[in-house]
């Protein structure tokens, strides 16, 4: 079990699979890039399969999330779901993505193995949406949800992150959309995350925002069994059912006491919370020869060192160093 000192155990691991994306969201990353990991930083497949492994077979994970950057860019990304699919006891799978790709992966993914997808999209509209991420795919961000469906992951999940004076008044739309089309949408509070250090708080859209924007055209009222869990969204049946939206108020309304999360960046190293100040080297050891156990150890030891929370709202709060497209989305 991953226990940590204040009584929460980590069943969700979610693994980065590259830092690497094609596009460019202004609140993720700058224009020209950033500085990628080298490709041998990288853990290979065979390291990836065998660190999940340890995580389910020794340490209780049931869940195993991949993301990036932009996770469909790692070419052994269909054999990586395969290989995850087939351990025992078999973790629900899932992956985070922009979508660009899906329409020719999500069937192969689907027979691999993976169970569900979170796909990005900020926007409706083809103008925004290159406003928001600088490249002009937002065609293919659709082809690729619809394929997503249509492949049978389910549920097919959109994440929208609101900012001010680009999309913040597409909420309602964005949610005609989504329940047009049976995707269960969650908008997400913007998180001091990105390299640029552009993020304010008093400029942020708030869960409170968004609601207040919904209800303008939707009824909303709280999920019956709003047991919130360790889900970060909490959610709201919309016009009376069947559909749900969702709002991840990461600063407004943080889910940290109920945190079930690990991570694995792309490079090997683990890491106990988005926020998380230090990181512990798997890939040092895997590398020099540590068997299972020992790899299940310091995983243990690592998550011993969790704190409480994000630390957001303490006075001297300073972002990670590594953004979070390198830490893992
Ligand atoms: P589901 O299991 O489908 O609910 O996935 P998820 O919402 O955990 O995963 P997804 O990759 O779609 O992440 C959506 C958003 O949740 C991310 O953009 C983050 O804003 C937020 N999130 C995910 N993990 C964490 C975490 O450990 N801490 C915080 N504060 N936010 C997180
Ligand atoms: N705050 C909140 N969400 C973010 N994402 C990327 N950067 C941030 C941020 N700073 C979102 C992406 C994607 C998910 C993995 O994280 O839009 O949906
Ligand atoms: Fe890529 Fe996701 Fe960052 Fe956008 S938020 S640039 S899709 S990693």
């Amino acid at each position: 079990m991953l226990l940590d000192t204040f009584g929460r155990t980590a069943t969700d691991l979610r693994v980065s699979l590259t830092d690497r994306c094609n596009l460019r969201c202004t609140y993720c990353m700058p224009e020209e890039g950033l500085a990628w990991l080298a490709k041998p930083e990288l853990l290979t497949d065979e390291e990836v399969v065998r660190l999940v492994r340890v995580a389910v077979t020794r340490l209780g994970v049931t869940e195993v999330r991949f993301t990036g950057g932009e996770p469909l860019l790692r070419p052994g990304l269909v054999g990586i779901v395969e290989r995850c699919a087939a351990l025992a006891p078999r973790p629900r799978l899932s992956l985070t993505t922009n979508g660009i790709g899906l329409e020719r992966t999500a069937a192969a993914l689907r027979s691999a193995g993976l169970d569900r997808v979170n796909v990005s999209l900020d926007t409706t509209d083809p103008e925004t949406f290159h406003r928001i991420t600088r490249r002009r795919r937002h065609a293919d961000v659709l082809r690729g949800l619809a394929a997503a469906k249509a492949a049978g992951l389910d549920p097919v999940k959109v994440n929208a992150v609101l900012l001010p004076g680009l999309n913040d008044t597409e909420a309602p739309a964005l949610l005609a959309w989504a329940v047009e089309r049976g995707y269960e949408l969650r908008f997400i509070e913007q998180m001091p995350l990105d390299p640029q250090h552009g993020w304010q708080r008093e400029g942020m859209i708030t869960a409170g925002d968004i609601l207040a924007s919904l209800r303008t055209r939707f009824s909303l009222t709280p999920e019956e069994d709003g047991e919130r869990g360790s889900a970060p969204a909490e959610r709201w049946v919309v016009d009376g059912g069947p559909h749900r939206v969702g709002v991840i108020a990461s600063v407004t309304r943080p889910f940290c006491r109920a945190c079930d999360r690990t991570r694995l960046t792309a490079d090997g190293q683990v890491r106990t919370c988005l926020f998380a100040r230090e990181e512990s080297d798997l890939r040092g050891a895997l590398r020099a020869g540590a068997d299972d156990e020992e790899l299940a150890a310091r995983w243990r030891a690592a998550t011993l060192g969790k704190k409480a929370g994000s630390g957001l709202d303490d006075p001297g709060f300073v972002q990670p160093r590594r953004p979070m497209s390198a830490i893992g989305g």
